[in-house]
């Protein structure tokens, strides 16, 4: 078994203040992967389930920005508020949250088959 099932990259670039491709930590990156992290501790799955820092993902447009592998699931405008559901139901239940997909071709899920995490 891999040391880590997943991986969920989230961009913390940082861009000077008026920079006209605006930054993702400005819109609150850093307290997004800190949540995730805690929530990883909360339920266990810190072991098997790593949160990483990113540099831009080339998504700046739709920040805060995240991508979750193997299954290539990108996440855009996340929110502190919606790390918890990302949690439950993509990383614990194998669900996408439509509502969170970048809403660009560019970014589709590589596939709808998605397989919970096996503790
Ligand atoms: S700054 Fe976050 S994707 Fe580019």
């Amino acid at each position: 078994m891999p040391r880590y099932q997943r991986h969920i990259f989230v961009c913390i670039n940082e861009r000077e203040p008026g920079h006209p491709k605006g930054c993702c930590l400005e819109k609150g990156s850093a307290e997004v992967r800190d949540k995730i992290k805690d929530e990883l501790k909360k339920r266990g799955l810190a072991p098997i389930v790593r949160a990483n820092n990113a540099g831009c993902l080339d998504a700046c447009e739709f920040g805060v920005t995240l991508v979750i592998y193997p299954e290539g699931i990108w996440y855009g405008g996340v929110k502190k508020e919606d790390v918890e559901e990302i949690i439950d139901r993509t990383i614990v239940n194998g669900e996408v949250v439509q509502r969170l997909l970048i809403p660009n071709a560019r970014y589709a899920p590589d596939s709808l088959q998605y397989t919970k995490v096996q503790e």
